[in-house]
């Protein structure tokens, strides 16, 4: 069959007028050009395959189902290029140089659709973006008839900026089962994400089994129940206490979650978090910390103090012994296991956070490193990281880890995921490392992201504009090949399930695939705040609950003189906030809000809320006086 991108430039020739048009797909096309005209689709719409391909046909399958959702009939045939109305899908003959392996070329025109790309992972991306071309529902009419679809015709090219599009989830912290990650995984494919990072292995609980070492999950993966905020508030668990709260993947689920990924152009980073984080390990297999002691799995009680300048101590151990023989010998088992799992190129091994003062006490390991001439303990660490970069490289894999792996020298090959800003990506850029940008500051979506009073708080905030201006590649960086990409990281100490883990993922995992996708110069915080609004409209219409803080007032007080003072800002200009300072309501008959007031003195809340075409939108923050006073820096 000729190349069908023939047919597209024709096709392209044929149309009227292209204009750079308005859409609202996230993340934002390279490029996407519209002329007169739609598309309009009722009960007939069929999926041509242009190329006989096995995983085309699969993701022919799995866009069917979809349609079906949505209210098609449709089927899937061999297709030549001249046949109905219909979507055509097939691969280049010639590759296409810019699309590299994920981009594709759609063709919206009255007649039908057309998705080329040089890959499969490029048709799956354009399918993605056909899925956001089309409802979530359908409307039905009077006489209960499907109102038809109308798709704006249109030419798109399109293709990733970074090959690493991540997202992590923590599974230790609170234990999502195989059904929940699925789901996960689905909203990730839809915007485009391909990798996942699973964080398998915590002080929490350990959640993947590893035949060689049954304990690891019979014991590892249960710890006594604990509701509440994790901290200083959970009890620590008693003797007499049962083990009831957590799970584990099987190998079985494992390899099953691995195909599901992969179907949907997703590719699983496993982490197994060491040498600290691993008190679940130990609570197993206690022989591998310095002092051998019982210990439990934590419930999420406090066992560290974390003081300034991110200098911490872990009141109970949990990190591996690194001068232990038999520490490398029981790595080498998991990671054996673990790599005939994961079909993808990196292991990581975590590496962040791990206390040293275990090591330091231990007199077996003061003079291990006396005699392997290694100075301190960052150097250990620095030790133990090339031993473990050994392991798993043995395996036929690559090793990222944490930017704490760089302490004391990094091995060659190995990656490095930036999480402490950027500066540690940066540092290992300039060593010739391959650099995963997460930083907490853009890239943390656990971190809260509207107003302490009606939020699950915790200890620093991340606002959607401020992920949507995040840039992996930093300004200055001599080689800007290294940066694979970025990532958004979902912590779930305050996360106990997955509505909660949606609700804090979106939308800034949009404002990140818009990041990490999108060129740069296409990006328009503006522009894309309208898209979101669309896709709060297909949230609200798949009923799953995302955040929507970003029509609530950002409410920020500071002193004048002696006055305590209030200022109210929105994200957008058709949002008005009414406000009342004197414990009345509605609001809306208190003061529209204009310019920053006084909050008077006495035993009285801040009530404020948004409200726009005169209705109110989003929730009414409720603040009383002492916690403005205490917000004030
Ligand atoms: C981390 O947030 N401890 C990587």
């Amino acid at each position: 069959m000729k190349n069908i991108l023939t047919v597209i430039t024709i096709l392209i020739l044929c149309f009227p007028v292209l204009l750079t048009g308005q859409h609202h797909i996230i993340p934002t096309p390279v490029s996407y050009e519209s002329a007169e005209g739609e598309l309009i689709l009722d009960e007939h719409f069929n999926i041509g395959l242009l190329t006989e391909n096995d995983v085309l046909k699969k993701h022919a399958e799995v866009f069917r189902s979809d349609l079906e959702d949505i209210g098609f009939n449709s089927g899937i045939h061999a297709s030549d290029s001249a046949s109905a109305k219909e979507l055509k899908i097939g691969l280049n003959e010639t590759p296409v140089e810019a699309l590299g392996s994920e981009g594709y070329q759609l063709l919206v025109e009255q007649e039908g659709m057309v998705l080329m790309a040089n890959e499969e992972a490029g048709i799956f991306n354009g399918l993605q973006t056909i899925r956001q071309l089309l409802p979530v529902k359908r409307g039905v009419n009077s006489e209960g008839k499907k109102d038809p679809v109308k798709i704006a015709t249109c030419i798109i090219n399109d293709y990733p900026r970074f090959e690493w599009r991540g997202l992590m989830l923590d599974v230790s912290r609170h234990f999502f089962t195989v059904q929940e990650v699925k789901a996960y995984l689905d909203m990730m494919a839809k915007y485009k994400f391909n990798v996942f990072h699973w964080h398998l292995t915590d002080d929490e609980g350990w959640r993947i089994e590893i035949k060689t070492f049954p304990k690891l999950t019979e014991v590892g993966a249960w710890r006594v129940e604990r509701h509440g905020r994790f901290g200083a508030n959970r009890a620590s668990p008693k003797k007499s206490e049962k083990a009831t709260y957590g799970g584990f993947y099987t190998q079985d689920e494992i390899r099953d979650v691995v195909a599901y990924a992969a179907d949907r152009n997703i590719t699983i980073v496993p982490e197994i978090d060491v040498p600290g984080h691993s008190m679940a390990l130990l609570a197993a297999y206690p022989q591998y910390s310095t002092k051998k002691e019982f210990k439990f799995v934590n419930p999420g009680a406090k066992f560290a103090e974390w003081y300034s300048g991110g200098k911490f101590e872990m009141l109970i151990e949990n990190t591996l012994n690194p001068a232990d023989p038999a520490v490398y010998a029981f790595l080498d088992m998991i990671f054996d296991e673990i790599a005939k799992l994961f079909p993808g190129e990196y292991i990581h091994m975590g590496g962040d956070e791990c206390y040293k003062g275990y090591w330091e006490a231990d007199e077996k390991v003061q003079a291990f490193m006396t005699k392997n001439g290694i100075k301190d303990s960052h150097e250990l660490q620095s030790y133990f990281v090339k031993r473990v970069e050994k392991i798993i490289s043995s395996k036929g894999k690559k090793m990222i880890g944490w930017d704490e792996i760089l302490e004391g020298g990094l091995a060659e090959g190995a990656a490095v995921m930036s999480w402490r800003g950027m500066k540690g990506g940066i540092e290992a850029a300039g060593m010739g490392h391959k650099v995963v940008m997460s930083p907490t500051d853009f890239a943390y979506l656990d971190y809260t992201q509207g107003d302490y009073s009606v939020e699950n708080k915790i200890y620093a905030d991340l606002s959607l504009e401020k992920s949507y201006s995040f840039d992996p590649v930093p300004e200055f960086i001599l080689d800007p090949e290294l940066i694979l990409g970025g990532q958004g990281n979902l912590w779930t100490e305050v996360i106990p399930n997955l509505p909660y883990a949606f609700y804090m993922t979106y939308p800034r995992g949009m404002a990140l695939a818009e990041s990490l996708w999108s060129p740069k110069e296409n990006k328009s915080w503006k522009n894309f705040l309208d898209r979101t609004e669309v896709h709060f409209k297909r949230f609200d219409e798949m009923e799953i609950n995302i955040a929507k803080t970003i029509y609530e007032p950002h409410v920020k007080v500071y002193k004048e003189g002696n006055k305590l003072m209030c200022a109210l800002k929105n994200d957008f200009e058709d949002i008005e906030m009414y406000y009342t300072i004197d414990n009345t309501y509605p609001v809306k008959f208190g003061h529209k809000y204009t310019e920053p007031f006084e909050v008077p003195k006495g035993d009285l809340s801040l009530r404020v809320q948004s409200f726009r075409n005169g209705q109110p939108i989003e929730r009414l923050l409720q603040i009383h006086r002492t916690d403005l006073e205490l917000r004030v820096k």
